[in-house]
């Protein structure tokens, strides 16, 4: 492992661990008759030895990710829509409580969370660059500014809205390199009492499960407790809580408070001292990460080629973004795969990122069932086995990856 760059957080020599060697963009799904050159980067991955953040090595524009274009829609879930449901409603009951609170979300995206506020009619503002989602969050009554969250911003809501009781975001913190900003802005924001939350994919389940393909262009940093709790302290901001969630392949949801504001709970140390025995970033824990993941990739493939060779049909379920890295690193293209299908319209009819495989609609799937379908959304694995039951019933086989190669 070789030190090669500074650590976005606190500027520290962060060490490499993990190569995915050239990745396109993930949600740069492309038209077939597109013969422009693709982006590509390297996606390389590192730990910081002095607070523990776990990051890319390098970092993509922001605007190549997050435009007019972007098409992930958070309410394409059935489970998601439920749990943004219901987080609206705890924020609702456990600090939008006081007089006239208002609550800003960053990457409010469809608004799958603020909808539930705005019927509420408490005040909120969703901070959303991407264009066509926070359209559709504007159709469903949700107040959204096109602007990417950073301290200018931040500025100009506390000066237009005032100061805000929860600044919220969910799979979007995750997803900003440039920290510094965002905390400070955060900083500015916050009423005395406020509450940062946040949930991201969590690194301990990572780690546990192997599972590689949380780490592509977008997830920027993989956050444990620890690293969240070095990094809040230098923005003048403590670690009060935080909650273990099942979304998304296993989050933690960090609650972040002005320092002294407001006493940690019970949980954050117990989540501290288990990350300390565990010791996620030691140089040992990350090779022997590298190594599972290496060992994974050799099984998908072989058995990918082994299921061509036997003349079976394989397809994909779910484009998601986190396929990019999945596909591209193992060499998994149309030779493999015959379609993903995807309920995302935006995708549909489009190629996925460098491995150019065509992107069908559901229908696809349901029309003529394959033998074996490699399920590339394994987050939503309830979600999708439980609504494909016919599937199985004809004798169709999932193919999974993680937290290890299995057919069932
Ligand atoms: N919160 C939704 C969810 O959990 O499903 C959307 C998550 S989506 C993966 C990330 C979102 O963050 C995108 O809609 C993107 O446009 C937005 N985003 C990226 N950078 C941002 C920033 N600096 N401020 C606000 N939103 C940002
Ligand atoms: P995500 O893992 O980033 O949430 O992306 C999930 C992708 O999978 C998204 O493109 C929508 C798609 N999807 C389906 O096609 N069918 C489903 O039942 C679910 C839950 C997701
Ligand atoms: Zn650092």
């Amino acid at each position: 492992m070789v030190p090669t760059t500074t650590c976005r957080v606190c500027r520290g020599t962060v060490t490499e661990f993990m190569d995915f060697g050239r990745q396109p963009l993930s949600d740069a799904f492309r038209e077939p008759d597109d013969t422009g050159e693709e982006f590509f980067y390297r996606l390389a991955v590192g730990a910081c030895p002095d607070c523990q953040m776990v990051q890319l090595m390098e970092e993509v524009p922001r605007e190549r990710m997050f435009h007019e274009g972007y098409p992930y829609y958070s309410s394409g879930s059935t489970v998601m829509r439920a749990h943004f449901e219901a987080t609206a409603e705890k924020l609702l009951a456990e600090h939008l409580t006081g007089p006239d609170p208002f609550v800003v979300e960053l990457g409010c995206n469809d608004g799958v969370m603020l909808e539930t506020v705005s019927r509420a009619g408490v005040r909120h503002l969703g901070m959303e660059p991407s264009g066509a989602v926070s359209e559709v969050a504007r159709s469903k009554g949700v107040r959204v500014r096109n602007a990417f969250f950073e301290k200018e911003t931040a500025l100009r809501v506390r000066e237009e809205d005032g100061p805000a009781d929860v600044v919220y975001a969910a799979n979007t913190f995750c997803h900003i390199p440039y920290v510094d900003s965002v905390l400070e802005g955060i900083g500015e924001l916050l009423a005395p009492d406020g509450v940062f939350v946040f949930e991201d994919p969590y690194f301990g389940d990572v780690s546990a499960k192997a599972s590689f393909d949380q780490f592509y262009d977008e997830h920027f940093f993989l956050f444990t407790a620890t690293s969240v709790r070095n990094m809040a302290r230098r923005f003048g901001l403590d670690l009060v809580d935080v909650e273990r969630l099942p979304t998304h392949g296993g989050e933690l949801r960090y609650t972040l408070a002005k320092e002294g504001a407001r006493t940690p709970s019970q949980a954050v140390s117990a989540i501290l001292a288990e990350e300390e025995e565990r010791d996620l970033t030691s140089p040992e824990a990350l090779r022997s990460f590298g190594d599972r993941v290496r060992g994974n990739c050799e099984s998908l493939t072989k058995e990918l080629r082994s299921l061509r060779d036997q003349g079976k049909r394989v397809v994909g379920y779910g484009a998601t973004a986190k396929s990019a890295t999945v596909l591209n690193f193992c060499g998994i293209d149309a030779e493999l795969l015959e379609f993903v299908c995807d309920t995302t319209p935006a995708k549909q009819g489009r190629l996925t990122p460098g491995s150019g495989v065509r992107v069908l609609g559901h229908e696809a799937f349901t029309a003529s069932y394959p033998d074996y379908a490699l399920l590339l959304a394994w987050n939503h694995a309830e979600e999708i086995m439980a609504k494909e039951v016919g599937f199985r019933e004809a004798g169709g086989r999932w193919i999974q990856y993680v937290p290890d190669v299995r057919i069932e």
